[in-house]
């Protein structure tokens, strides 16, 4: 059914304020919830901090008072959104099960965008960043079981497999070669700004995430595995922001923006399993559209053009959390020994990234490969959930004989 955005009617900004009896919502039980609805809500909950920490930016660079105004009501609603959206995570959940499920996140919605981006560049960016979150899901998987004694499918419930990717040490690049091509603002198809614009965001939380958390555990490894990961979160965020064509101006940046949260709530109000969750996505794609309905009035006005120019005539495809089991194990088969150099990749150690790599390990085993080794020491074998065979890499099979 095609459904356009732009045409449709929302709520009226002056009747989209909630009370705190409205805002206190239920948490979602994390042991009967489908593990997607606990994805689709960190997912949201990064699109509405970028619409929050975009708006205040816009601010920063707007000199018209009126316009401020604008931003600053549509803001506080953004805000009123995100504190919903990520209040329904349970409080019942630990930190590091909540960082299994944002790296969880980061593999099912990367593999789903790398398969649907039509840009061959851009698909390969998604693809190259895929196996690596993919590898932090199973670092993080083994911290779990060796301080929480308890096993990452508990949080993934075998809809993603646990097992090593392109291996964490090796994400340490020099940071000049984690800027990417930008797409071409007035040749890219509208879907391939709105996957840039989203991946952008979920992977922007996940670092500010592990900013945050990381200095909150008492265990050494932990905190030193939150260091090193957050470090390559700043990688991602550098490499996923440059895909965004820096030429699009300040009108054009917000209607993508709310034109992407109409696109998301859109998305998961059609593939939601949970009815309480599917009416929030419905309620927030309603207020969106009246986002969406000012953003393109400002455009018009400031930019003087026809924002149906920008985005897409009618929304694309749902963004589907589904396994990607099989084309992970591709991806891994024959792209787990690529790094970059400059904008392009490379499957050979160049020496700028062996410098980098050098300086960074200063001669020890970085954190990633220690907390391997204490847990294999500690619960007699590494955790893996392979589903669906052995490793695809010969290399990375785990031969438990030999335990
Ligand atoms: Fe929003
Ligand atoms: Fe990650
Ligand atoms: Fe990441
Ligand atoms: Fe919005």
């Amino acid at each position: 059914m095609s459904f356009n955005p732009l045409r449709e009617r929302g709520i009226p900004l002056d009747r989209q304020l909630r009370n705190w009896r409205e805002l206190d919502v239920a948490p979602i039980d994390p042991d009967h919830t489908d593990p997607y609805t606990r994805c689709r809500i960190i997912t949201m909950n990064g699109i509405e901090v970028e619409a929050i920490l975009f708006s205040h930016q816009f601010s920063r660079h707007c000199p018209d008072p009126a316009v401020k105004q604008q931003l600053a009501q549509v803001r506080y609603i953004e805000a009123q959104q995100q504190k919903v959206v990520n209040w329904l995570l349970p409080g019942v959940s630990s930190v590091l099960e909540t960082t299994i499920a944002y790296e969880q996140v980061a593999v099912d919605l990367t593999a789903w965008v790398a398969r649907s981006e039509p840009d061959p560049y851009l698909k390969q960016a998604y693809q190259f960043g895929v196996l690596e979150d993919f590898d932090h899901l199973y670092r993080y998987a083994n911290l779990y079981e060796m301080i929480e004694h308890r096993r990452a499918e508990k949080v993934v419930d075998n809809l993603t497999e646990v097992m090593p990717g392109r291996p964490t040490y090796l994400h340490h690049r020099h940071p000049i070669d984690n800027l990417r091509e930008p797409y071409d603002k007035t040749a890219a198809a509208p879907i391939s700004k709105l996957h840039a614009l989203t991946i952008m965001s979920a992977e922007q939380q996940t670092m500010n995430f592990y900013m945050n958390v990381g200095p909150t555990y008492m265990e050494p490894i932990a905190r030193q595995l939150y260091q090193e990961i957050g470090l390559i979160e700043e990688e991602h965020v550098t490499h996923y922001e440059s895909l965004v064509d820096p030429g699009e101006t300040w009108w054009e940046m917000l209607l993508n923006h709310e034109y992407n949260e109409c696109y998301l709530y859109h998305s998961f109000m059609e593939t939601e399993s949970d009815p309480r969750v599917k009416a929030i996505w419905e309620l927030h794609l309603n207020m969106e559209l009246e986002h969406l309905r000012i953003a393109a009035e400002l455009f018009e006005r400031h930019d003087g053009r026809d924002p149906q120019e920008v985005v897409a005539p009618t929304l694309p495809a749902p963004v589907t959390f589904e396994p990607n089991k099989a084309y992970l194990r591709e991806l891994l088969a024959t792209q787990i020994d690529y790094t970059t150099l400059g904008t392009g990749y490379v499957q050979e150690a160049h020496e700028r990234f062996e410098k980098w790599q050098e300086e960074i390990m200063g001669g020890e085993r970085p954190p990633s490969e220690v907390v391997m080794d204490d847990n294999r020491a500690k619960s007699g074998e590494e955790y893996r959930l392979e589903t669906e065979g052995p490793h695809p890499v010969p290399s990375l099979r785990v031969d438990r004989r030999l335990g």
